[in-house]
């Protein structure tokens, strides 16, 4: 194992540079473009087969021909991390973004990043440069041990912002749109240090503010954007037992498609219904042992109603659906032929484990600052301590 990173920091997460604000007027608007449900990528199954300008563009090594090193189809046999006889871009470690190995360069670099424009998680908004005077997000912040992305994501929301970033593994501001105008943005790399509470994700870096809204995994919501995303209560955390969430979509149009872009629920008990909002009718339903067809899903309904409930065991990755609507109110109920869409592979990761070191943060939002808590940061320090972290970066420099 020396000379491997552990092999699955890969859950979740982690990012991808949005384009700041202008090109996005919300990620939330154009959901039928993106490539990737999670930050970093891990979902990636996309074509790209070159790495990024900084990897000048190099063309990717087929990962059926990269035995002597940690990654290939070899190490992949069920295609979990999608390796296999090709050389798409993918992040099987849960690195900040996808990558490849490439032929070895006189300096000994043997991978690189790739640059995929059409990777990004819809709602995250990307990494911003925090240099804490004045703090890039000027809402309410504030520490906890135990951070994962929702915890900040819940604590904004609770706040009434609209923004919410993670800060060096354990620290979360809030903040509204007008402070993202001014953000300076970062390489999407920037932002690589581990939560504390949870070694599947990513949040933010030194200095560095990985920011996301904060309708992304709330347990409700009423959308009437041409288009848009839910993810599931809680995401990217899993979903908590006992949740009974529901939102409304009423898109423009007569009829409506969904399209599943990761759905991983327990079992039979935790279960998705997708109801007509206007008769109650149900339409479809959906559960850990039936999982909804691959291929977009069009809807003879105007205004849907998305009801998910867990029951008290449940808890798991959870789902991400896109929406739009459609004018066609003639549409088939049943999935299209010919469709490239597959629901995404559940990833699990293995297990690691790492925690804040002796010269961790100053203040605490209490370490009770759990997922599905409900519980609520301490007033903040305006600015952490940034300092003394020993959990293991995603830096793939010992691949
Ligand atoms: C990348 O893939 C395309 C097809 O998707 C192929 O035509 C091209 O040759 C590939 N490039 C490299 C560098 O392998
Ligand atoms: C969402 O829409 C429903 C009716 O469809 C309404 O009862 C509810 O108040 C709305 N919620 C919000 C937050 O706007
Ligand atoms: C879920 O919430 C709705 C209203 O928000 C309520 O009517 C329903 O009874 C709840 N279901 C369960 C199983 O708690
Ligand atoms: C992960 O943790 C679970 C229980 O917490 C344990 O059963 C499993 O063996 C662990 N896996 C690894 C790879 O350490």
């Amino acid at each position: 194992m020396g000379t491997r990173p552990p092999k699955a920091l890969l859950l979740l997460l982690l990012l991808r540079l949005l384009p700041p604000r202008g090109a996005s007027a919300g990620s939330l608007q154009s959901p039928g473009l993106s490539e990737c449900f999670q930050v970093n990528g891990a979902d990636y199954r996309g074509h790209q087969n070159r790495t990024g300008p900084r990897g000048a563009g190099r063309p990717c090594l087929y990962w059926d021909q990269t035995q002597q090193h940690s990654y290939s189809s070899a190490s992949d046999p069920q295609g979990r991390w999608g390796l296999g006889a090709h050389n798409f871009c993918r992040n099987p470690d849960g690195d900040v973004q996808p990558w490849c190995y490439v032929a070895e360069t006189e300096e000994g670099i043997y991978w690189r990043y790739c640059d995929i424009p059409t990777c990004h998680m819809p709602g995250y908004l990307g990494c911003f440069v925090d240099s804490g005077a004045p703090p890039a997000l000027s809402g309410p912040s504030g520490t906890s041990t135990k951070l994962t992305v929702q915890v900040c994501l819940r604590f904004c929301r609770m706040k009434g912002y609209q923004l919410a970033g993670v800060e060096a593994g354990y620290a979360c501001f809030c903040g509204s749109e007008s402070d993202l105008a001014r953000g300076r943005p970062a390489p999407a790399t920037d932002c690589d240090q581990i939560c504390f509470g949870h070694p599947g994700q990513l949040c933010g870096g030194d200095g560095r503010l990985g920011i996301y809204e904060v309708s992304v995994g709330s347990c409700q919501g009423n959308w009437t954007a041409p288009q848009g995303v839910i993810y599931s209560p809680d995401f990217p955390d899993e979903y908590g037992p006992d949740r009974n969430c529901s939102w409304v979509l009423a898109p423009p149009g007569a009829a409506l498609e969904l399209a599943f872009r990761l759905f991983e629920l327990a079992d039979s008990h935790d279960r998705l219904e997708l109801r007509d909002a206007t008769s109650g009718s149900l339409l479809r339903a959906f559960d850990g042992a039936r999982p909804p067809p691959p291929g977009p899903l069009r809807l003879r309904a105007a205004v849907l109603r998305l009801i998910f409930r867990s029951d008290a065991r449940g808890h798991a990755q959870g789902f991400a659906l896109t929406f739009q609507g459609l004018q066609d109110a003639d549409a088939d109920p049943a999935p299209l032929e010919g469709s490239t869409q597959t629901p995404a592979v559940p990833l699990d990761g293995a297990n690691v484990s790492c925690s804040p070191g002796p010269g961790g943060p100053e203040a605490s939002m209490g370490g009770e600052t759990g997922v599905g808590g409900g519980s609520e940061f301490g007033g903040g320090p305006s600015k952490p301590v940034l300092t003394g972290l020993v959990c293991p970066q995603p830096r793939s420099s010992r691949r």
